[in-house]
């Protein structure tokens, strides 16, 4: 079976490429390398012992998009990872997001629609839920009018795949809520490469405790939680890769109950930054250097996620902890650093 994975060099694209040629799948990937590196490449055949497909193709080219499947018309799926996801960038310029995150859904859309039969899988998140209302999240909790052009991306394309799913029968398609995915490979040979400052907080930790950074910002303690720092659910990029898989899986076989389903995919725990920080701590054996200062405008106090759907209806559970998460994503940055 052929898989077109685009955004296949991005972090949780090399992962998900990765699990899909472990089980046998025949990966291409499409990738503009605008926030990528092509070595990620060698890095998967490293893990696999196959080195993928690769197109270095810009999706906002739409006549490359039509003749890249004039060219692999045997792509039964694919998992629609390439995307900007600066949530900050995205304020600042939200043309760029509607047409890189939105022009680009479409065309490969309008692609699938012409097959008999296609499943596509799309890079939705927990972001569509704002701050919700009740914890743990579940997949039917009000979607949230979205704080950033990024989100609202993740929002719109979640309704132009529902859309397009209901006047589209030979089209099954399954968008899986992210919350926040962390970590490396066990290998050491894939992980999260940040271009300059991170915006994310285990990259961050990471930078900070090689010495590439002064000191984390904290980004508010007085919070309602626990120990007054936000809480989130850090999902490990490996777990959240199999997740792709199994719900591929799901529409290739004809196990999906309609056309357009939703996931979320988290580990239903919920963790403090404070907590983030010990765990750290923990495994490199090193003391942070992080200040408490204010809050950061339209974070939302605390997002983890009700897994129970996943569980059951995928037969998918997340495996990893958030130590050993963080384990392997200080064994990264040790190693890029190095
Ligand atoms: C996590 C926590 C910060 C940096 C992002 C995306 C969102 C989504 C998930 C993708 C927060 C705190 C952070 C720092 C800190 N998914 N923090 N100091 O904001 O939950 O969401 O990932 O689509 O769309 O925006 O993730 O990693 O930025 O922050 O204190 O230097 O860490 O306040 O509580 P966030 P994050």
């Amino acid at each position: 079976m052929k898989v077109l994975v685009t955004g296949g060099l991005g972090f949780i694209g090399s992962h998900t490429v990765v699990e899909l040629q472990n089980k046998g799948f025949e990966v291409v990937i499409i990738d503009d390398c605008s926030n990528s590196d092509e070595n990620v490449l060698y890095g998967i055949k490293a893990i696999t012992g196959k080195k993928p497909l690769f197109e270095k193709l810009d999706l906002k080219e739409k006549h490359k998009v039509e003749d890249f499947f004039q060219r692999y018309q045997d792509v039964a799926g694919v998992i629609h990872f390439a995307a900007s996801k600066a949530v900050g960038e995205s304020v600042e310029k939200p043309l760029l997001y509607y047409e890189n995150n939105i022009g680009t859904l479409v065309y490969i859309l309008k692609e699938l629609c012409r097959k008999n039969k296609a499943s596509f899988i799309f890079s939705s998140s927990c972001t569509v839920y704002g701050q919700a209302d009740k914890m743990p999240i579940t997949e039917d909790a009000p979607v949230k009018v979205a704080e950033s052009p990024y989100g609202n991306t993740k929002q719109m394309g979640e309704e132009i795949i529902a859309d397009t799913c209901k006047v589209t029968p030979s089209l099954n398609a399954i968008a899986l809520r992210y919350f926040n995915p962390m970590g490396a490979h066990p290998s050491g040979e894939i992980g999260e490469l940040p271009i300059g400052v991170p915006q994310n907080l285990v990259p961050f930790i990471t930078q900070t405790g090689i010495g590439l950074r002064d000191q984390l910002s904290v980004f508010g303690d007085d919070y309602p939680t626990p120990d007054g720092t936000c809480i989130r659910d850090y999902i490990y990029v490996v777990d959240l890769a199999k997740a792709h898989v199994v719900a591929l899986e799901r529409l290739m076989n004809g196990k999906n109950e309609s056309n357009f389903e939703v996931f979320n995919v988290g580990t239903g725990t919920g963790s403090s930054v404070l907590e983030a920080i010990k765990s750290f701590e923990k495994v490199s054996g090193r003391k942070l250097n992080y200040k408490i200062v204010d809050r950061r405008p339209g974070d939302i106090t605390s997002a983890y996620a009700d897994t129970t759907k996943a569980n059951k209806v995928l037969g998918w559970k997340a495996e990893y902890t958030l130590e050993e998460a963080m384990n392997y994503a200080w064994i990264w940055e040790q190693k890029i650093r190095d």
